[in-house]
Parts: structure tokens; C-alpha cells; sequence
């Protein structure tokens, strides 16, 4: 059996560079499937399709071919033949991969893909449905999070160093949307699997969350 680490939580959490940190500490290759999702919202703008539309969506996902590879043991993430890694962090495309990751049809290509990859490998996995779907029997389980308020200026500093200003009200604003559109829609919304334990970073550095999720690992796995 691979060794499968679970991770889900909302926007902003650090989810995806601490993931990077502890599945590097262990060796083992780090999925973000997010960057999946991302890719669909990019291909359905590309295609004028509104994320928004089930059916308009739904008949055109089997045209939509999401990958990941790996480079030097860094994801990258493919649409058909295309390199989109470097493409899919507009708020554009954000706004579309949560729109469009609502609908059955998105999740059942994306899940699938995502169970035949831990099925061979050793992963640490981050999403939002990976505790409660996708590795559901998974023994290393966290759900990481901390204050709406805590993410937002996470956020806005983030978004400065990359020379956007956009005001710290407005990134709380969009964070807060793109939470409640994750945890309120019908299909495998984000919410923490019975069996995950809570790391809330609120108060920890990013090297006190690599810890405590590496002492979650080692509890799960004997590593
Ligand atoms: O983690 P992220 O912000 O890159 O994810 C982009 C969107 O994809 C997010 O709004 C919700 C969706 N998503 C999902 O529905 N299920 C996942 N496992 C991962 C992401």
C-alpha cells in the first residue's frame, strides 16, 4: 500500500507550500489538486463556456484533458499537451475552477485521476475533498486551517510582493466567497472528515505547521 496523506482545508490556509514542505521532508511526491480544478476553469474560459452553466459544462468536460507531471519532482500541471502551470493564478481562473468545480461531472473526472495516481504512488494530496472522498480511507488525515481574517492579510502581503494592491477588504471579501461557494455546494463540499485532525495556523509559523504535520504523519504512518 502507497503511503497517501490527506490535506484539505479553505482559501488562503498555506495549504499547497506547506504540503510542498512535508511531502519534501518525506520524500514523497505532492499532488495540488487544485491546480486540476484551475486547469478546467482555464480550459472553460479558453472554450467561452460559463463555469457556471452545469449542463454547458458538463457536455463539453470529456473535450477538457487535465495531467500532471512531474519536473524535478515539481508538479506541473498539463491541458492536452500544454504546459498551464504558470497560467492558472488569475483571479479570472480562479473564480472558474470554483465555479465549475460544483458540478458531478467536473469531480468525477478529476477524483478519478487523482485515485489512480495515489493508487501507484506515494502522495501527499491537498484539496478540499481529499479527507472525505478521494483517499476517504486514508490513516493521515489533516484539515488545515486558520482565521477568515488571518488568511485575507496571509493574502494581501502575498499579493503585494507580487505587485498587486489590491485593498486587504477586498481579498477578505473574495476569500470569504470562494469558502462559502466550496463548503456550500452539493457535491463533496469542503468540510473536515470525521477522522482528521485539526491544525489551525492562526498562531503557528510556517515551520511550527510543517512540524506539526510531520508529527501527524509519523503518529499515522510509524515514519
Ligand atoms: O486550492 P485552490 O484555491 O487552488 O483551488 C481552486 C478551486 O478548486 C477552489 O475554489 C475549489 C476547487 N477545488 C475543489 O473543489 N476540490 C479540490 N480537491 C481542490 C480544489
Amino acid at each position: 500500500m502507497p503511503i497517501n496523506i490527506a490535506i484539505d482545508g479553505p482559501v488562503g490556509a498555506g495549504k499547497s507550500s506547506i504540503s510542498d514542505s512535508v511531502a519534501e521532508r518525506l520524500g514523497i511526491l505532492h499532488l495540488d489538486t487544485g491546480a486540476m480544478y484551475r486547469a478546467v476553469g482555464l480550459a472553460l474560459v479558453r472554450m467561452g463556456v460559463d463555469p457556471s452553466d452545469e449542463a454547458a459544462v458538463s457536455s463539453r468536460i470529456g473535450e477538457v484533458n487535465v495531467s500532471v507531471r512531474y519536473e524535478d519532482g515539481k508538479q506541473h500541471t498539463y491541458l492536452g499537451e500544454e504546459d498551464v502551470t504558470g497560467l492558472i493564478r488569475t483571479a479570472e481562473v480562479s473564480a472558474a475552477a470554483s465555479s465549475a468545480s460544483r458540478w458531478p461531472a467536473v469531480r468525477r473526472a478529476m477524483v478519478a485521476a487523482q485515485q489512480r495516481m495515489a493508487a501507484e504512488t506515494d502522495m501527499l494530496i491537498d484539496g478540499r475533498d481529499i479527507g472525505t472522498v478521494v483517499l476517504k480511507d486514508s490513516p493521515a488525515k489533516i484539515y488545515l486551517t486558520a482565521s477568515a481574517e488571518e488568511r485575507a492579510r496571509r493574502r494581501y502581503l502575498q499579493n503585494l510582493e507580487a505587485g498587486d494592491d489590491t485593498p486587504y477588504e477586498k481579498v477578505l471579501e473574495a476569500l470569504n466567497a470562494r469558502d462559502y461557494q466550496d463548503m456550500h455546494r452539493e457535491t463533496d463540499p469542503l468540510r473536515r472528515a470525521e477522522d482528521a485532525v485539526l491544525v489551525d495556523t492562526t498562531e503557528l509559523n510556517y515551520e511550527e505547521s510543517v512540524e506539526a504535520i510531520l508529527r501527524i504523519v509519523e503518529q499515522a504512518y510509524g515514519i
